[in-house]
């Protein structure tokens, strides 16, 4: 009887213990079935057809990857939150012991297909990764939460490189469900960056949210609105990398460059001296456009490259001019009279260096004038008239030798002469030569001013943009 009793007693205990332990490992087990025997993943979960779902979207940018301005992509690293009610999803906590929130694999529910509509990474494929997880409530709200590297097109425009401001935009929204069905809103005014991690090179302006109702009609039912919201990001350089690196470095390029203008033409070494700043100025350029885009849109910087090499180049190619036309040995040339009086006179006074003209010509006058030789034939015949006299023979030895003597006189004079004429010709071509090299002062000097007004007015342009 005993025995029995004990029995019965383990037995209810037992059957108790199971009992509990059935219904508290069931209350969620029971949740599921509640929610999901019926549930059709493929629905949109409204209770009606004209209901329309809202789906409200926060961005979170964490940090900027690659800013590429070749291919004109951005890619970043954020944070998606996406948040709806699912009509299906309800439950009263009181009837599954105090349950206000499920986790459970995102896979298991409907999600709205919100895409990125600047999305370019060909891996991505939408936010439907199976692997992440979704919270929901009891009262059927839904919480979808992913971080994701997202790579993004965005028109980049470097005209003002590298003082320059971009703005990238992000669009999200649904691809196929029209505004009819699927509403957006943004979770706040501006996407998040409480855990931005600080970029380099760029700097985040603002952050801005925007929803959107925009009609594209090409549709079947032609004339439905859809809905996006717009995350504009404003990103502005820190320009500091690149004036030291290549800003101060090209300054310094044209500072030495206005030395060149300053080198006598004629010396080889003007030559030599451009080629080579003309050679680094290439070399600065073949780094700029590893930068740059290819794009029709020229940044200041690179346009201040180019002036300066064409300034150069004209430079270089006048010296060479000159050269030429004041080489003696290609018979010097006279410079046309126009050019004498525009350059060397009224150019050349505007630039304050004198009337370049009249110094030539002073010079000419300070040569020595039409040598005019003794006239050796009065001698002549005056010793004719003492040979003729026949008084001693002394003076007969005398009135011979003198004759010698003067005859000796009249070849030293008749080389003399030629030497004089030889030498006025030298004289002449070297006056020839110095009036070239005034011009080629005078064009330098102009080529100068040009370059000086070039370069200061690129720098201006520079720090108004900056
Ligand atoms: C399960 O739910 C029932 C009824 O709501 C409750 O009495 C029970 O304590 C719950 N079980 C657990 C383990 O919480
Ligand atoms: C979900 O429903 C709650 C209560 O009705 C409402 O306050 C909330 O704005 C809704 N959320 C969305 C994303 O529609």
């Amino acid at each position: 009887m005993e025995l029995w009793k004990v029995f019965l007693w383990s037995l209810g205990v037992q059957c108790w213990w199971l009992t509990g332990c059935l219904a508290s490992r069931g209350n969620d087990t029971r949740l599921y079935h509640h929610l999901f025997n019926h549930y059709k993943k493929a629905l949109r979960p409204v209770q009606g057809p004209e209901d329309m779902l809202m789906v409200e979207i926060g961005v979170t940018l964490t940090h900027i990857i690659d800013m590429n301005e070749k291919h004109q992509t951005l890619t970043a690293n954020i944070w998606m939150t996406m948040a709806w009610n699912d009509s299906h999803l309800t439950w009263s906590p009181e009837e599954f012991g105090g349950f206000t929130a499920l986790t459970l694999p995102a896979s298991e529910i409907w999600k709205p297909d919100i895409v990125l509509y600047q999305n370019v990474d060909p891996y991505f494929n939408g936010w439907s990764t199976d692997d992440t997880y979704i919270k929901v409530s009891s009262t059927g709200y839904i919480l979808w939460e992913m971080p994701t590297v997202t790579m993004s097109s965005c028109h980049l425009d470097v005209s003002n490189f590298p003082f320059d401001t971009q703005t990238c935009v992000l669009k999200f929204g649904p691809w196929i469900h029209s505004g009819k069905e699927l509403d957006m809103r943004s979770m706040a005014d501006e996407g998040s960056l409480e855990s931005f991690i600080d970029h380099p090179e760029w700097e985040v302006g603002s952050f801005k949210a925007k929803r959107h109702m925009i009609w594209y009609g090409e549709d079947f039912n032609i004339g439905t609105p859809y809905a996006d919201v717009t995350f504009k990001l404003v990103l502005k350089r820190k320009s500091t990398f690149y004036v030291f690196n290549l800003l101060l470095p090209c300054l310094l390029l044209t500072f030495v460059m206005t030395a060149t203008f300053f080198l006598p033409s004629n010396c080889g070494e003007k030559l030599s001296f451009g080629v080579s700043l003309l050679l680094s100025m290439v070399v600065f350029q073949l780094v700029l456009t590893d930068v740059l885009p290819e794009s029709d849109n020229l940044p200041w910087i690179g346009r201040f490259v180019i002036i300066t090499m064409i300034l150069m180049a004209v430079s270089l190619g006048m010296s060479v001019f000159v050269m030429y036309s004041c080489d003696s040995s290609m018979g010097a040339r006279t410079i046309p009279g126009w050019s004498r009086k525009v350059f060397l006179k009224y150019v050349a006074t505007l630039l304050l260096m004198g009337d370049l003209s009249k110094q030539g010509a002073a010079e000419s006058a300070d040569n020595p004038g039409e040598y005019s030789p003794p006239d050796l034939t009065t001698l002549n015949s005056v010793d004719k008239n003492k040979h003729n006299d026949n008084t001693t023979n002394s003076s007969d030895k005398t009135t011979l030798a003198l004759y010698h003597m003067v005859n000796n006189l009249q070849s030293v004079q008749q080389n003399l002469s030629g030497l004089l004429v030889h030498a006025r010709r030298m004289e002449k071509n070297r006056a020839l030569e110095r009036e070239w090299r005034s011009l080629a002062k005078v064009l330098d000097r102009i080529c100068m001013l040009l370059y000086l007004v070039t370069a200061t007015s690129c720098l201006i342009a520079f720090a108004t943009e900056a």
